[in-house]
């Protein structure tokens, strides 16, 4: 991992998934004891896109490691705006920086900067590709809710088409035995390069259009939202934004280890009923993405 970019979930193995769940558990374990480790580092996040939790996380992490940030939450503020490359944008902010984490609208952009760049590229999203980051704080969150990682039986709602999060995902559970159910409107199916990919590597997956035929049957319910953003058509949005609700009251009967995971945001998906019933656990997955980026830089970095 040290001096490795991560713009794909296959840029690790196994043991990387675990040597980062291990660290992270040892970070959330003891917070207080590395403020120290990132001492004299610059980490920058250049967010070309909008973000809440991933880009604030990232920068969490850097700080409770004693670490320092630059970088811009809205390109309009950078030299960008004035027609500049992503690769002299990418090849100057290396000069500045030990690490860069960069979320960019295009697909493989993250890619294509980690060919240009000094120093490693963090992907925190391109376009609807890859979360390798957000995939690494699921796992970290599956483990911590059910104790292990395998044979669990995970439920995927939503934008499955456009949701970068449970591509990511998906690939990574190839080490695991899981068994997938994907619940999802007409238009925002699982995309077939990666129901291709289950096939050949044997992962049992099944299709639906009816959220009850799985509830009770689910380890995980992951919950995503429908992406807006990556619509031409807005009248298509219109058509598929409240396909699946999920509400409290559907929860019933559910397996008592049931968690509710979502990367976040929320628009209508998950009812604010969910919130307090002891299976939601999104606003907790969400602080796990501080302990597993906190793992991830000091490891890119050589310092863990
Ligand atoms: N989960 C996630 O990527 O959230 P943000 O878009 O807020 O970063």
């Amino acid at each position: 991992m040290k001096n490795k970019s991560l713009v794909s979930i296959h840029d690790y193995s196994k043991t990387d998934y675990l040597r980062i769940m291990d660290l992270a558990e040892e970070f959330e374990r003891n917070p207080r004891n590395y403020g120290n480790l990132l001492t004299g580092k610059v980490v920058a996040t250049l967010f070309f896109e909008p973000s809440t939790r991933t880009r604030l996380s990232f920068e969490s992490a850097v700080q409770r490691l004693g670490g320092r940030i630059i970088g811009f939450a809205d390109s309009s503020s950078s030299s960008v705006s004035k027609g500049e490359t992503l690769k002299d944008t990418i090849k100057t902010v290396s000069q500045y920086s030990d690490l860069i984490v960069m979320r960019h609208p295009i697909e493989g952009s993250a890619r294509w900067a980690s060919e240009v760049s000094d120093v490693p590229i963090v992907n925190a999203g391109d376009g609807a590709n890859q979360h390798p980051t957000q995939c690494l704080l699921d796992l970290y969150t599956m483990k911590q809710t059910q104790g292990k990682l395998d044979n669990l039986i995970i439920t995927m709602v939503g934008d499955l088409k456009y949701g970068r999060t449970v591509h990511s995902l998906i690939q990574a559970m190839l080490y695991f035995s899981p068994s997938f159910h994907f619940v999802s409107p007409e238009e925002l199916k699982m995309p077939n390069e990666y129901k291709m990919f289950l096939k050949e590597k044997k992962i049992p997956f099944k299709e639906h259009h009816d959220l009850s035929e799985v509830l009770k049957i689910s380890d995980i319910i992951y919950v995503t939202r429908v992406q807006r953003e990556r619509f031409s058509d807005p009248i298509e949005y219109e058509k598929v934004k409240n396909a699946f609700v999920l509400k409290n009251s559907m929860l019933e009967d559910t397996k008592p280890g049931l968690k509710i995971l979502h990367p976040l945001p929320r628009v209508n998906e998950i009812n604010e009923d969910v919130d307090t019933n002891k299976k939601a656990y999104y606003f907790r997955q969400a602080l796990n993405g501080v302990y597993t980026r906190m793992a991830i830089i000091s490891s890119i970095l050589g310092l863990k």
